[in-house]
């Protein structure tokens, strides 16, 4: 019988219990898939050397699909972000967030379904800056033609693929005006190919307001990096917070399926977090890998067991362990 090989990433803070409970859960539902176990951080480079572990890259490259838990990316100083650096090294240009009210879950937006598409390689991403001269840093954004052209087909064939109803394009056009007005211009070359789809735009500072008192006036949004980074987590608050909020990271070979949280310092190891943002993320590469059966019996016993809502995390009003959650699941598959 055949069986995927997925590397799987742990990461840092939350991720392996976040990550356990994901593999318990595959377990359970006898999911076709083999881990290579696997980490991003190079454990032995010393300060000033590569921290990135040239190994897992090599077992990306070779088996294709990755599902990773969150790296702590120290602020200011230290090593460069892995994450921006394994979606540049493996071109996973397209970060997709969808954003739908889970069942169960009450907020006080009721059917939210939103998906960020964000530019994943460049813009203020590009790592690229220097002091210029004392007290003055140059930080650079770098808006390829190549770059918007290819979100922004991404973003218009996800419209149609999956049958949503508009395309609404985020930017700041009017202060960047070459950076982010070419981001427009590409959008819009894009939306003229695809004259079913309603296109619309929005400054982002407008569309971050609207998004938080009218969420249903967008479906998916396309955006530039860092503004994708931004509103993927207010998105997040609209349905629940960040432990519900999966995503995927694709490129033309590879995809990477990870949460939309980081590595949650302040809960981590103490058995509180929600794996749910993991486990979606992990049924986003179910749905990928074409295991429907099995993405569709671990989405319904996730979405049993927070409609019955007497096991639940901290972060969604319960006071159940993040180890007794996923037991609950467990329970529902095993039925
Ligand atoms: P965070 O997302 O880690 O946490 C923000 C808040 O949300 C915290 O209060 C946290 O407890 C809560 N939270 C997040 N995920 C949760 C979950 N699954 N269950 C319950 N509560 C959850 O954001 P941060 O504190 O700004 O970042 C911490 C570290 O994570 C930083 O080093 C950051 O760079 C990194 N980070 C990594 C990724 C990634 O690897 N994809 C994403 C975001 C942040
Ligand atoms: C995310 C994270 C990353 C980002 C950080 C950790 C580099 O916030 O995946 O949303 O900014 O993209
Ligand atoms: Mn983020």
């Amino acid at each position: 019988f055949s069986s995927f090989r997925v590397v799987l990433m742990p990461g840092d803070g939350i991720g392996p219990e976040v990550a356990n409970s994901v593999v318990d859960i595959f377990d359970a539902a006898q999911v076709p898939i083999s881990w290579v176990h696997a980490d991003l951080i190079n454990k032995s480079a010393k300060p000033g050397e590569d921290p990135f572990n040239r190994d897992t890259l090599c077992q990306i490259r070779e088996h294709k699909i990755g599902l990773k838990g969150p790296t702590g990316t120290p602020i200011g100083g230290g090593h460069v972000s892995l994450n921006v650096h394994l979606r540049r090294e493996l071109d996973l240009y397209a970060n997709v967030r969808p954003c739908k009210t889970v069942p169960g879950v009450r907020t006080v937006y009721e059917n939210v379904d939103l998906v960020t598409i964000r530019e994943n390689t460049e813009g203020e991403y590009s790592g690229k800056e220097h002091e210029v001269i004392p007290g003055v840093i140059e930080n650079l954004k770098i808006v390829s033609e190549r770059a918007c052209l290819r979100i922004a087909r991404y973003a218009f064939d996800y419209c149609e693929k999956y049958g949503r109803s508009k395309v609404h394009a985020f930017h700041k056009a009017s202060v960047m005006k070459m950076g982010d007005g070419l981001f427009l211009k590409k959008v819009r070359e894009i939306a003229k190919l695809h004259p079913k789809v309603p296109y619309f735009e929005k400054n982002m500072d407008t569309g971050c307001g609207i998004l938080v008192s009218n969420p249903s006036n967008f479906d998916v949004m396309v955006m530039p990096n860092l503004y994708g980074d931004i509103v993927s987590d207010v998105c997040a608050g609209l349905i629940g917070g960040l432990g519900l909020t999966p995503s995927a990271n694709i490129g033309e070979e590879h995809a990477i399926f990870e949460a939309v949280h980081g590595s949650a310092p302040d809960i981590a190891g103490k058995n509180l977090a929600n794996p749910t943002a993991l486990l979606f993320s992990s049924i986003m590469m179910l749905k990928h890998l074409n295991l429907l059966e099995h993405a569709e019996k671990i989405e319904k016993a996730i979405h049993s067991v927070l409609v019955e809502g007497t096991v639940r995390t901290g972060d969604l009003g319960g006071r159940s362990k993040t180890t007794e959650y996923t037991k609950a699941i467990i329970d529902k598959i095993k039925g």
